[in-house]
C-alpha cells in the first residue's frame, strides 16, 4: 500500500507558506506517495486546490481527516493546538507517523518531548546538517535567502528617499546608504539586493571570513573589533562577550548614524540575537531613517525593536516584522517544497521512508523516534 503524505493548512498566525506545492507532486508520486492536501492549504501562498488536483492530489476538507490518515505530514511551522476541534496537531496525528517541519527543537524542546509522547517521529528542517550532500535540502538557507531580499524592499519602501544615484535635469540625487549587520545567508542576499537597487552598502560581521564575499558583492566591509575571534563551529558565529558587544556597538554607531536604512540579520545559533544597535545609536540617526530588524523574532539586533510591529521611535522607523518570509510565500513555499522533496528522495526506498541513523542527514535532523527524543542537543536541554 502507498504511504499517504498529508499537506495541512498552516495554523500559526501570519504564516502564509505551504509545505508542498503542486510542482513537487509528480516526483513525490513517483516515490510511491499518495498525496492528500487540506482544502485551501496553498491558497495564501498562491496555489489553488485545483492546481493540486491537476497534479494528482486529493483534496481533503477537514484537518482531522487529513491528520488521522496520513503516514507523513509535511508542514512549514512547528505543530500547535489546532483551532478546529481544539486538539494539538501532534495528538491529531497517527501514532508512528512522520512529521517534517521547522520544529526548532532548541527553541521549543518541550514540543519535541510531546512529539515523543504522542509517538510521532519528527524530522526537523532546522537541523539538516550543512554538508554538501544536503545542500538541496537546506531550507534554512532557502528561506533566509528570500527573506534577506524582501527585508531590503521593506526598508526601501518605508524610506522617503530612493536608493539609486539619479542624474536629472534638475540636478543629481545621491544614492541612499544602507548598512547591513550580519553577512550570513540573509545578509549576503540583502547586500546583493541593496546594491542592485543602487544603494551604497556597508556591512558588519564578526566572522572575518565573510570580508571577501561582502566585497565581491560590492559592499564595504566594516572591520570588527580585533581582539577576539568569533568564528565558531561549522562556520557560524560564537556568542560575543558583553565587552565585545559594547566595543562593536561603539564602532557601528558612526556608520549607523549616517545610514538611511539599516538591515540587521545577526544571529548566533540557539542564542538570543546580539544587540548591536543601542537606543543611543537610534537617537543619533537622521529622522526618517529606517531599521529593518530581521532578528526581531529572537530578541532583536536593535535594543528598542518591538517584535511583530512597525514603530517610530526618535524619528526612526523600526520594522520588527517576524515573518518577512511569508511576504514572499509563493517562492518561499516553492523552495521549501523542493527542499523537502530532496530530503524525501534521499530517505525513500521502495515506497517506504527509511530512517537510517548511520546517515548523517537523518542523524542530524531526526529529533524523535519511536516514543523517544533522540536528538542529543534537545535531550540536553530537556535534562535527559
Ligand atoms: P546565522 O543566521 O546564524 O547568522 C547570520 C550572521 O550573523 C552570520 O554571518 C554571523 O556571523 C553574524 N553575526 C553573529 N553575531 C554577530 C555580531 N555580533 N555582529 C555582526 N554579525 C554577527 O547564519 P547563517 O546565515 O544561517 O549561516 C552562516 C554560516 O553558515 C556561514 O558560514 C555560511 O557559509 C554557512 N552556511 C553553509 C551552508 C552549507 O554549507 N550548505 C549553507 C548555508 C550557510
Amino acid at each position: 500500500m502507498n504511504l499517504i503524505l498529508g499537506v495541512p493548512k498552516e495554523i500559526i498566525g501570519g504564516e502564509k507558506r505551504v509545505g508542498i506545492v503542486p510542482e513537487s507532486l509528480a516526483k513525490l508520486t513517483s516515490l510511491g506517495f499518495e498525496i492528500r492536501v487540506e482544502k485551501d492549504a496553498g491558497k495564501e501562498a498562491g496555489f489553488l486546490d485545483s492546481d493540486y488536483e491537476a497534479h494528482g492530489a486529493k483534496i481533503v476538507s477537514g484537518a482531522q481527516e487529513l491528520y488521522s490518515t496520513a503516514d507523513v505530514i509535511v508542514k512549514v511551522e512547528r505543530p500547535e493546538q489546532h483551532p478546529e476541534g481544539g486538539k494539538h496537531e501532534l495528538e491529531m496525528m497517527k501514532k508512528g507517523a512522520l512529521l517534517v517541519c521547522f520544529m526548532a527543537p532548541l527553541n521549543f524542546p518541550e514540543l519535541s518531548k510531546k512529539a515523543a509522547q504522542t509517538g510521532v517521529d519528527v524530522l526537523s528542517m532546522n537541523d539538516i546538517p550543512r554538508i554538501t550532500r544536503a545542500q538541496r535540502m537546506d531550507a534554512l538557507s532557502s528561506q533566509t535567502n528570500l527573506a534577506g531580499y524582501k527585508a531590503v524592499l521593506l526598508g526601501a519602501n518605508a524610506l522617503r528617499k530612493i536608493f539609486p544615484l539619479l542624474m536629472t535635469a534638475a540636478g543629481t540625487i545621491s544614492p541612499a546608504k544602507v548598512v547591513i549587520l550580519g553577512a550570513g545567508v540573509a545578509g549576503l542576499q540583502a547586500i546583493a539586493t541593496a546594491r542592485r537597487l543602487g544603494a551604497v552598502v556597508e556591512v558588519s560581521d564578526v566572522r572575518p571570513a565573510v570580508k571577501e564575499q561582502v566585497e565581491s558583492l560590492g559592499g564595504k566591509y566594516i572591520e570588527p573589533p580585533q581582539d577576539e575571534t568569533l568564528e565558531g563551529e561549522g562556520g557560524y558565529a560564537k556568542e560575543a562577550s558583553e565587552e565585545y558587544l559594547k566595543k562593536q556597538q561603539e564602532l557601528l554607531k558612526k556608520h549607523i548614524s549616517e545610514a538611511d536604512v539599516v538591515v540587521t540579520t545577526a544571529q548566533v545559533p540557539g542564542k538570543k540575537a546580539p544587540v548591536l544597535i543601542s537606543e543611543e545609536t537610534v537617537k543619533s540617526m537622521r529622522p526618517g531613517s529606517v531599521i529593518v530588524d530581521m532578528a526581531a523574532g529572537t530578541g532583536g539586533n536593535c535594543a528598542i525593536t518591538e517584535a511583530g510591529k512597525e514603530v517610530e521611535k526618535h524619528g526612526v522607523r523600526i520594522i520588527g516584522e517576524t515573518n518577512i518570509i511569508s511576504l514572499v510565500a509563493y517562492n518561499a513555499s516553492q523552495l521549501y517544497s523542493r527542499n523537502v522533496l530532496a530530503l524525501l528522495q534521499s530517505l525513500t526506498k521502495e515506497g517506504q521512508v527509511v530512517l537510517d541513523l548511520e546517515d548523517e542527514i537523518v542523524k542530524g535532523a531526526l529529533i524523535t523516534r519511536e516514543g523517544q527524543v533522540i536528538h542529543e542537543n534537545t535531550k540536553k536541554l530537556l535534562g535527559e
